[in-house]
């Protein structure tokens, strides 16, 4: 499946996760391998969560912080 327009938004456990970038995992956010078997070129975003808590994983693949959702899908039309 594509990016979506929208952030995914939950709870994330401490610890380096590795976050889909291409957008066809079925494991959303996290990554699953597709963009491996599907040869999308692209790779994971690998990033370390520090504390527990709710977040906002970009799922259209433009934010400028990425993994983090900064916004800028509300700029997609
Ligand atoms: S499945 Fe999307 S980056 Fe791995």
């Amino acid at each position: 499946m594509p990016y979506g327009k929208g952030p995914w938004v939950g709870p994330v456990e401490e610890g380096t996760k590795a976050f889909c970038a291409c957008g066809e995992s079925s494991d959303k956010p996290y990554c699953d391998g597709s963009h491996h078997r599907l040869g999308t070129g692209k790779t994971p975003c690998v990033y370390e969560i520090t504390e527990k808590k709710n977040y906002a994983i970009c799922q259209c693949g433009t934010s400028r912080t990425p993994p983090l959702c900064d916004g800028s899908h509300k700029t997609l039309s």
